[in-house]
């Protein structure tokens, strides 16, 4: 279970959840028609070992994310976000935006894999040993960034606008921000935080890029919750580190404060690039139909 100031690696809680997003973006590249491709993603899952690399050798057929009913579909929505959000950041740079800030970066490549413009900086917010497993792995592949990249370890439940800040964050040039993958794992009191620190930080101009999930029923989760516990697996642990808590779905948070947000249903997204949000399992369905895209400029 969670707790106000867990901590973790890259294998461990909430540290694990970016190994697993990682696997599941290693296994869309090795598909014939990719909706996208990360290299960096088998670099990490290999730097890991064990069911890390088993999965994408094909050697772990009981891994979660080899499963038909749930696997298959992750690895999906998985490849869609990384899309949904590689184009943001492909529009923001057109839109000579050179401040990009990675919240909860995890093993985000996007700073070594994207073409950035000369001048841009890349901020890399995470808990320090996350970042620690990233440079060390990323430096064993013998990659460099391409981009200034600024590494900020933090947790985004602390004073991390400071923090940003002082690593060199200008707050009147214009910025772009991701939060993919992070909000679940956030009480809603941090993620009020979170986007009172974006809103503060972010000047006219700026961009904003979310996932989001809708919560689940209450009581629902929290039968999820105990019979997850006797699954010893990374899909049954996963729902131990979760919150079930949305502060306020982000096109509204920040539609309120001054910026024009566009939502995409994750259902819609994966219709518009040829794949099927179809589940056969009502909690896969379920799980895919909460997810929401959002992107937002601040006017
Ligand atoms: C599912 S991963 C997503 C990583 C990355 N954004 C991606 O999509 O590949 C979740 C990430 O959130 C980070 N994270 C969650 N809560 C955090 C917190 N309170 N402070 C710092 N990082 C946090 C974890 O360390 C992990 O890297």
């Amino acid at each position: 279970m969670r707790t106000d100031d867990d901590t973790w690696d890259i294998t461990t809680s909430v540290g694990s959840t970016a190994l697993f997003v990682a696997a599941a973006r290693a296994l869309e590249a090795q598909k014939p028609d990719p909706l996208a491709v990360d290299p960096f993603a088998e670099v990490f899952c290999r730097a890991v070992g064990g069911q890390w690399a088993a999965v994408l050798d094909g050697e772990a057929p009981d891994h979660p994310l080899k499963s038909e009913q749930f696997g298959q579909h992750f690895v999906t929505f998985q490849a869609a976000r990384t899309r949904y959000f590689d184009a943001y950041f492909r529009r923001v740079a057109q839109a000579g935006v050179r401040q990009i800030v990675l919240l909860a970066a995890g093993l985000d490549s996007r700073a070594y894999r994207l073409d950035w413009a000369p001048g841009t900086t890349i901020y890399e917010l995470d808990q320090p040993q996350v970042l620690e497993f990233k440079r060390e792995a990323v430096a064993a592949h013998g990659a460099n960034p391409t981009a200034e990249r600024r590494e900020i370890a933090v947790d985004l439940r602390d004073d991390w606008p400071q923090a940003l800040r002082d690593s060199g964050f200008q707050s009147a040039q214009p910025s772009a921000w991701i939060a993919e993958g992070l909000l679940i794992y956030l009480p809603a009191s941090a993620q009020e935080q979170l986007f009172t620190g974006i809103d503060a930080l972010a000047s006219t101009g700026s961009h904003l890029a979310v996932e989001e999930g809708r919560p689940m029923d209450r009581d629902a989760f929290q039968a999820k919750v105990q019979q997850a516990k006797s699954v010893g697996n990374e899909r049954g642990q996963w729902w131990q580190l979760v919150y079930n808590e949305q502060v306020a779905p982000a096109a509204q948070w920040f539609g309120e404060r001054g910026w024009t947000a566009e939502e995409t249903t994750l259902v819609d997204y994966l219709k518009g690039v040829g794949r099927s949000a179809d589940s056969a399992d009502a909690e896969v369905a379920n799980m895919l139909a909460s997810i929401t895209l959002v992107r937002a400029i601040k006017g």
